[in-house]
């Protein structure tokens, strides 16, 4: 990876770790899951409201790392207003990239734009630091698996 990209990632993961999107709680109706990352102890609450099975809300709260709130920022922008099954979907491609995989091949017809969350492929070399950016994305499926049974 050249260092610009470097850079370019490393700003948007401090961008959204200082300046978290949805953080909060989500009141009514909604799904609640706490997870934590039994590794450091570090902990996340999420909460996501599905209707007609779509992602029409997501929030989260917690303590954590950077790479862990920053992931939770990203992850939580990502599903909202997605059908729950494109956000299952994108939740295997995310656990494919922090892994180094290709995160688009074993998904040839998709056509899932990762945007920020891309900014998170470098983890990927330092293997310690994947249960830190996966800890939103297991809590998003967990629950979501959960509402489907
Ligand atoms: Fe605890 Fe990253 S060090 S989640």
């Amino acid at each position: 990876m050249s260092s610009n990209l470097d850079a370019l990632y490393r700003q948007v993961i401090m961008d959204h770790y200082k300046n978290p999107r949805n953080k909060g709680v989500i009141e009514d109706d909604s799904l609640t899951i706490n997870m934590n990352n039994p590794t450091c102890g570090d902990r996340i609450q999420l909460t996501l409201k599905v209707e007609n099975d779509k992602v029409v809300d997501a929030k989260f709260t917690g303590e954590g790392c950077s790479i862990s709130m920053s992931s939770a920022s990203m992850m939580t922008d990502a599903i909202k207003g997605r059908p729950v099954e494109e956000a299952l979907k994108l939740a295997h491609t995310f656990s494919d990239m922090v892994q180094g995989k290709d995160p688009h091949a074993d998904h040839e017809d998709d056509d899932l734009d990762l945007g920020d969350i891309e900014a998170l492929s470098g983890v990927c070399k330092f293997p310690a630091r994947i249960k830190c950016a996966t800890l939103a994305w297991k809590a998003m499926e967990k629950a979501l698996n959960e509402e489907e049974k």
